[in-house]
């Protein structure tokens, strides 16, 4: 498997396929601008770090683990064509179904900037079609360089409309949860997910002392964390997106959940995810597509 796609998509000093002890593919990037390694089921990129940086920008848990048909915990998970539960039936995934099916590589590349482009494709099957009964493609495309872009399109090929709901659900490193800020969304409403679901709005920049649910809606803005410890900005900006979640899981939830990397992993990432969720899903008309695209870069202060 892995010769024939190193053959048809490797790229000498960017881009090679191996198979994990798992038996799932990873892509690994190394450019002259940075790093970065995604496996192929779920399109899930699971580490990024650029050159001008000692410190990984997405995190990976150290309790991630790579099995078929199950999610990455950390990294940049696909969360479609639902975020969170699913409208009306409870018994279908969480943030929909594509993380944890295969896709596959469609195009390769390098880009005029030296950064590297993969793209992959959503491979439909039966079991998908039980959930999502709609004809369409779903593609991310990831370009590695000294910053990190990712753009997710569902093309409507069908006859009739569909909504979506739809999240790229980035994991941050940072150096303690109890020491970092997130501007961006000052003045914003957001749905608080912690305790039931009422809608507030943002006071000023945000601080973390407990878990922390949030879907912040209409809202198309660039966000900023900003970390004293690890003496550097990281800047979120996106398009096609209008929510913007903000997720901690604080002790209590991370020891339940168990793979945050225990007993301290959780102070090290936050989630700042790029979404369509809650009120700003998105309807892609019969013969259209809609395009998500974040781009990450790391500052040093
Ligand atoms: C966030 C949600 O996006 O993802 C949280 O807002 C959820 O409620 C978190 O706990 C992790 O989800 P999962 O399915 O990856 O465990």
């Amino acid at each position: 498997m892995t010769t024939s796609l190193n053959t048809q998509f490797g790229i000498k000093g960017h881009l090679g396929f191996i198979e994990d002890a798992s038996g799932l593919v990873v892509a690994k990037i190394d450019n002259d601008q940075g790093s970065a390694s995604l496996c192929l089921q779920g399109a899930h990129l699971m580490t990024w770090q650029p050159r001008n940086q000692k410190t990984p920008v997405v995190w990976l848990s150290k309790d991630a683990k790579l099995a078929a048909g199950k999610s990455i915990r950390g990294g940049a998970p696909v969360c479609w064509p639902w975020f969170g539960a699913h409208p009306v039936e409870s018994a279908f995934p969480g943030h929909g179904y594509a993380r944890t099916v295969p896709w596959r590589v469609v195009e390769s590349g390098i880009e005029p900037c030296g950064a590297t482009r993969l793209s992959l494709r959503l491979v439909a099957s039966d079991k998908t079609r039980e959930q999502w009964p709609h004809e369409c493609n779903v593609d991310l495309t990831v370009i590695v360089g000294e910053t990190l872009r990712m753009e997710l399109t569902t093309e409507n090929t069908g006859d009739n409309d569909f909504v979506i709901g739809e999240a790229l659900h980035t994991y941050f490193q940072i150096g303690d949860i109890g020491t970092v800020s997130v501007s961006g969304l000052e003045g914003c409403e957001y749905w608080d997910k912690v305790g039931g679901s009422s809608l507030k709005r943002q006071q000023g920049a945000i601080g973390f002392s407990g878990e922390t649910d949030r879907v912040y809606i209409n809202t198309a803005a660039e966000c900023v964390i900003h970390d004293e410890m690890l003496k550097r900005r990281i800047h979120v900006a996106k398009s096609g997106s209008l929510s913007t979640v903000v997720w901690t899981p604080w002790v209590e939830k991370a020891n339940k959940m168990g793979d945050l990397g225990q007993p301290d992993g959780w102070r090290e990432m936050l989630c700042v995810e790029s979404a369509n969720a809650l009120d700003n899903q998105v309807k892609v008309a019969a013969g259209t597509r809609h395009t998500l695209i974040v781009e990450y870069r790391a500052v040093s202060l």
